[in-house]
């Protein structure tokens, strides 16, 4: 008899963006002519930037001829492109990331989610509440969560994030193992300063645990008083690994191209508490179950770091920032709180009561799809968030439509 994993059935419902979607098509099947906007999940519109296409199609065009064809690339990713993000995103930021603690993957969703199968099924694991729902579903499924009793796992410390603490949570008394962090922060928008960040790392040096900072919004980040990466914190190299990817910047989200680095002097520990470098123990993991991103996807995110595609990445997180102004003043205007917007596409809109009803009623009232704050933990209820990530117009339009629904 086959037996399933039981942790499965511990998941609540389907993945948040799934469950969506779904509401979404039922909704669309049933209004056939009503021209949905989705400032739900936070996909790009903007086309992929002319330099980066042109990198693209010059190596789709190698992969066509003899003498430039490649097979299997590196697992960990080709070393051009594993120097240029060392370059350009770290050194030029006064950091020491060397190409080999950088892998290149194709997601940071599949590399977050991936990540916690490297620890203990027993590993004390704290998540942000509200936060992207991966971090959790995914020690749902590992097993690590407990039971789900009013609406919390017993066996998750939720560090809460709310007005009170600016959504960003300070570290706990109790020693914890594991910490998911991520800033700037989805779905809250929030950014955490070096201060804050640096009591986090002393946390995590103090009970020998692990970060795992999720910085996918980093381009974002316009305030230069705030970190782009937990390695700008000393001693965060020897705590932390962090996520980051050309999704949201480069507009990646269909071409898929991610990267997470792991500096060499990050260890985990055995039974006996001997230590090991996790660097190893992921790069064991990685080559076995990963082939490699394709080699054009790997050239067109390299062509990010040329001047040009500096130039046209800073232009659409320009664009992206402009629309959330825009919905930030719009909803402000309502009456609603919010925050986010400054450094950050998402916009956290307080609402009251509960946020699958606002959701619902946005959609049938309005035809625009946000995100229910409780989807993305318990202290997302009374909120929904929403997402920059759509075409100027259409980002009008659903703000105009909101007000007469509302
Ligand atoms: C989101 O909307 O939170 C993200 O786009 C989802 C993702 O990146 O997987």
């Amino acid at each position: 008899m086959i037996r399933m994993n039981e942790h499965f059935r511990k998941l609540q419902s389907s993945y948040l963006f799934s469950e969506i979607a779904q509401k979404v098509a039922a909704f669309q099947g049933a209004n056939p002519d009503t021209n949905v906007i989705k400032l739900g999940i936070g996909d790009v519109t903007r086309p992929l930037p002319p330099s980066i296409v042109t990198r693209f199609q010059e190596a789709v065009a190698e992969m066509g001829s003899y003498g430039s064809f490649r097979g299997y690339g590196p697992e960990q990713g080709y070393t051009f492109l594993r120097e240029a993000i060392a370059t350009h995103d770290f050194e030029a930021r006064g950091m020491t990331i060397t190409p080999d603690e950088i892998f290149i993957s194709d997601g940071t969703k599949c590399d977050i989610g991936n990540f916690q199968e490297l620890f203990a099924e027993d590993v004390r694991v704290a998540i942000g509440d509200p936060v992207y729902p991966v971090y959790l579903d995914t020690n749902v499924m590992a097993g690590r969560a407990g039971e789900y009793q009013h609406g919390r796992y017993t066996g998750i410390h939720y560090l809460a994030s709310t007005a009170e603490n600016r959504y960003v949570p300070a570290p706990p008394d109790q020693p914890l193992d594991l910490i998911y962090l991520c800033f700037p922060n989805n779905p809250t928008g929030a950014t955490a300063s070096r201060t804050e960040l640096a009591e986090w790392v002393a946390y995590a040096r103090r009970h020998r645990a692990l970060i795992l900072f999720d910085a996918a919004y980093e381009a974002f980040i316009q305030d230069p008083e705030i970190p782009h990466s937990i390695f700008e914190i000393e001693g965060a190299g020897e705590v932390a690994v962090e996520f980051r990817s050309f999704s949201k910047t480069a507009g990646f989200t269909g071409t898929r191209c991610a990267y997470t680095i792991i500096p060499k002097a990050v260890h985990v520990y055995d039974g006996n508490g001997e230590r090991h470098g996790l660097h190893a123990l992921w790069n064991r993991r990685h080559s076995t179950k990963f082939n490699g991103v394709a080699y054009p996807v790997q050239r067109a995110a390299e062509a990010r770091y040329s001047e040009t595609g500096k130039r046209e990445v800073a232009e659409l997180v320009s664009y992206y920032l402009e629309n959330a102004r825009i919905i930030r003043s719009e909803v402000s205007s309502m009456g609603y709180r919010c925050t986010g917007v400054d450094n950050s596409p998402y916009i956290w809109v307080q609402t009251g009561g509960s946020a699958w009803e606002f959701f619902d009623q946005i959609l049938s009232r309005a035809g625009v799809v946000v995100t229910p704050g409780l989807g993305f933990g318990p202290s997302g209820e009374g909120h929904v968030r929403i997402s920059a990530f759509n075409d100027r117009e259409k980002v009008s339009e659903a703000m105009q439509r909101i007000r007469a629904a509302l």
